[in-house]
């Protein structure tokens, strides 16, 4: 046998070896999801409303949620923001939340919110999809003296406020979207789910 045989005959080996390995990987990797759920259970609970407990939200804070695959953020508006949100109307590009598509009818307010301290948004930017950071400090030096505290896109720059109404100028031409969401109790949302149907 040549040295070039030899060198084949090995090569051949590790490349058999190798693939049972990765076949013996890929199946132990695939059996949690066959046994634990199955595809209709897995589809369900990708599309399943999601609830969320606000007490445990703390006063300026956010928390982000998943429904539907998409990133939702939970906000607990100090009156300190609120009072802020209608100082700056002339600056944005649909403060009064006309564009129907952007949030439900009962939301449809000067907060766009149900209860004005707790604001549900999808936090995805309406410009191409990034998702915008949370800036609610006042004034940063970076945003400027008269940045109300709300979202900045660090894709192109879109700026949101507090109700993640989008300022003019921006690239993103909408506000953010509020999903549709119902109140359980007085600290209890389901997110992707209005009084009555599934959304
Ligand atoms: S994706 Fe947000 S500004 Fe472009």
């Amino acid at each position: 046998m040549s040295e070039m045989t030899v060198d084949s005959s090995k090569r051949r080996f590790l490349v058999a070896m190798s693939s049972t390995l990765g076949g013996v990987a890929a199946v132990g990797a695939a059996l949690p999801f066959v046994f634990s759920m199955n595809p209709s259970a897995r589809a369900l609970a990708a599309g399943a409303p999601v609830e969320v407990d606000l007490s445990k939200i703390e006063p300026g804070m956010k928390v982000d949620v998943e429904w539907r695959g998409k990133p939702v953020w939970v906000v607990h508006r100090t009156p300190e923001m609120l009072e802020l949100l209608g100082k700056h109307d002339d600056k944005l590009t649909d403060p009064n939340s006309d564009n129907t598509n952007q949030q439900p009818p009962y939301c449809k307010n000067p907060t766009r919110a149900i209860k004005p301290e707790y604001f549900i948004v999808v936090g995805i930017c309406t410009h191409l999809g990034c998702s915008p950071t949370y800036r609610k400090e006042v004034g940063p030096a970076d945003l400027g003296a008269d940045w109300p505290g709300g979202w900045f896109c660090p894709c192109h720059g879109s700026r949101f406020d507090m109700a993640a109404r989008v300022f003019k100028g921006s690239p993103a031409p909408t506000n953010l979207v509020v999903p549709p969401h119902k109140y359980l109790s007085e600290s209890k949302v389901l997110i992707g789910e209005d009084q009555g149907a599934s959304a």
